[in-house]
C-alpha cells in the first residue's frame, strides 16, 4: 500500500498516524516518547557504550523483537546532554548518532564500507549542525571530498553498496585497486573524527550495523576479521552490532580476536511482556488520536477507542511468542483489510478480528505453495511448540539431516524461528502465521 493512501486510512478513523506502525522507532523526540520497557537493558547499554576510546557493543535478539528500535532509542538518549549523577545539571560531551542505517552486505569491501560509514557520519553531522558544518574546517572538508571523489570515480560504487546482483556495477568495482586507498581512507577518517569531536564537543560517534541477523554467520565473521585491525579499532567510534541471539558466543569460538574487542557482555533483548505490548499500543493510541490532540488542554480521561479490540493483541502475542513487529504488522493489515469492506465502521468486532487474522495467515501460507508433506510437517511442528533437530523421529523422518534440511527451508521462509538455549542446544518453533493456522482453539 502507498504511504499516503495508508496515512489517509488512519486519519479517516481518527488518528494522526498509524498506532500500529511496525517500522523501527527513529531517533527523535516523538518516537522516544512511545518507547516502552527495557529499563535494565537501557542501563546496560549506557554503561557499556561510554567513553572516547570507542569499542564494540553487541545487541542481540530474535527477529522483530525490537532491536533496531532499542538501538535508535539509545542513540537518541546519547545525543542529549546528560545530567551528572549528583543531580546537578552538568554539561557532558554528547554522542553523534547515525541517522541513516548502515547495513552490511555479503562480500562488502572493507574500503567501501568505511567510506559508507564516513558518509553516514558526515550526513549526521550536517543534519545536526547544518550543511555548512563540513565547510568550516580543512579536515572535515577533506572527509567529505574523499567520499565525493570516490563516489565520482566509481570506486565507492561497487556492488556491495549499490545492491549486489547488478552485474554491471560489480564489474566496475573489480577494476579499481581498492586496497590502494585504504590507508588514505583510514587517515582521513581519523582526522575527521578528531576534528568533528573537537569542534562540536562530541565524545564519540555511534555507528550501528543493523542487519547482521540476516547474513550468514560466516559472512559476518569474515568481514569482522578483515575489519579487526582497521575499522573496528578506530578511536572515538562505538560500533553497535545488531545481531541474532547467540551471535556473541559464536564470535567467541570463531573469531576470538574480534570478540576480545567487545565491551562487556551482549545486551540481550527478550520479547516484551504482554503487558508491555499493551502499554506500547495504549501509548500510541493516546498520542496519535485526533481527539486527544484537540482536547489536549482539558486533560482527556475517557478511554480512547482502539481500532482493533485489545483481545486480538492477546491472540497475536500468544501465536507469535511476543514478536512485536509481527503483532503490529498484523494489526495494521487487519485495519486495511477491514476498511476495504466496511469503511463506515470505526472499530472491528472481536470475532471478525480473530477470523480475519486466521484468514490472513492462511492466505500467506497458501502463497508459499507448500507441498502436502511440508504442510503436515509444519502442523506437527506447531503442535510440538518447540523442537530440536535430534527430535527427527517425532516427524517420522529417518535421519536428522532430513529434518535439518526442512528446517533450513522453513527458516528462510520465516515459518520457523530459532533460539539458543545454550551454545549447544538450538530450539526451533513455528512463527505467528503457522500457529494461527494450525492452533486448534
Ligand atoms: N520497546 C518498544 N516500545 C515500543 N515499541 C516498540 C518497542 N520495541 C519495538 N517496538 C516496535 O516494534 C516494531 C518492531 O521493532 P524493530 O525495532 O523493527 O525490531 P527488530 O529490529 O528487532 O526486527 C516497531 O514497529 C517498533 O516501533
Ligand atoms: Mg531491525
Amino acid at each position: 500500500m502507498q504511504q499516503q493512501e495508508s496515512d489517509q486510512i488512519w486519519q479517516d478513523i481518527g488518528f494522526t498516524r498509524n498506532p500500529y506502525d511496525y517500522t523501527p522507532l527513529k531517533i527523535n523526540k516523538e518516537d522516544r516518547s512511545i518507547f516502552v520497557g527495557r529499563s535494565k537493558e537501557q542501563k546496560q547499554f549506557k554503561l557499556q557504550v561510554a567513553g572516547p576510546q570507542g569499542g564494540i557493543a553487541i545487541v542481540e535478539g530474535a527477529i522483530g523483537v525490537g532491536k533496531t528500535s532499542f538501538v535508535n532509542t539509545m542513540q537518541y538518549d546519547k545525543t542529549l546532554v546528560a545530567a551528572a549523577p549528583g543531580g546537578k545539571q552538568q554539561r557532558s560531551p554528547k554522542y553523534l548518532p547515525s541517522y541513516e542505517t548502515i547495513e552490511l552486505r555479503e562480500n562488502t569491501e572493507l574500503t567501501d564500507f568505511m567510506l559508507s560509514v564516513l558518509s553516514n557520519c558526515i550526513f549526521s553531522l550536517e543534519k545536526t549542525h547544518g550543511r555548512s558544518a563540513s565547510e568550516e574546517d580543512r579536515d572535515l572538508k577533506a572527509g567529505k571530498e574523499l567520499v565525493a571523489n570516490t563516489v565520482r570515480s566509481g570506486l565507492g560504487f561497487s556492488a556491495s553498496i549499490l545492491g549486489s546482483g547488478i552485474g554491471a556495477t560489480r564489474e566496475i568495482a573489480t577494476v579499481a585497486p581498492l586496497s590502494a586507498v585504504l590507508p588514505t581512507v583510514i587517515h582521513t577518517m581519523d582526522r575527521w573524527f578528531d576534528k568533528a569531536s573537537e569542534k562540536f564537543g562530541y565524545e564519540a560517534f555511534l555507528v550501528p550495523i543493523n542487519n547482521l541477523d540476516i547474513l550468514s554467520d560466516q559472512a559476518v565473521v569474515a568481514f569482522l576479521n578483515a575489519a579487526r585491525d582497521t575499522l573496528l579499532t578506530r578511536h572515538r567510534v562505538w560500533w553497535i552490532l545488531i545481531a541474532r541471539q547467540g551471535f556473541f558466543s559464536y564470535l567467541e569460538t570463531s573469531a576470538r580476536r574480534v570478540s576480545e574487542l567487545v565491551t562487556g557482555t551482549p545486551i540481550l533483548l527478550n520479547p516484551l511482556s504482554l503487558k508491555e505490548v499493551h502499554q506500547a499500543i495504549d501509548v500510541r493510541v493516546q498520542r496519535f488520536s485526533q481527539q486527544q490532540r484537540e482536547s489536549k488542554k482539558k486533560q482527556h480521561h475517557g478511554i480512547l477507542s482502539h481500532p482493533v479490540p485489545v483481545e486480538a493483541v492477546d491472540l497475536l502475542y500468544e501465536a507469535s511468542a511476543g514478536e512485536i513487529r509481527y503483532i503490529f504488522k498484523r494489526l495494521s493489515d487487519l485495519v486495511y483489510v477491514f476498511r476495504l469492506s466496511f469503511p463506515s465502521e470505526m472499530q472491528i468486532p472481536l470475532n471478525v478480528a480473530k477470523e480475519s487474522l486466521r484468514s490472513l495467515a492462511r492466505v500467506r501460507l497458501e502463497e508459499l505453495n507448500l507441498s502436502e508433506r511440508d504442510k503436515d510437517l509444519l502442523k506437527t511442528m506447531a503442535k510440538e511448540r518447540q523442537f530440536r533437530i535430534k527430535d527427527y523421529l517425532t516427524f517420522n523422518l529417518d535421519k536428522a539431516q532430513r529434518l535439518q534440511k526442512v528446517v533450513g527451508k522453513f527458516l528462510r521462509l520465516g515459518l520457523l524461528s530459532r533460539s539458543e538455549k545454550s551454545r549447544r542446544e538450538v530450539l526451533y518453533s513455528t512463527t505467528g502465521d503457522v500457529n494461527l493456522v494450525f492452533s486448534s482453539s
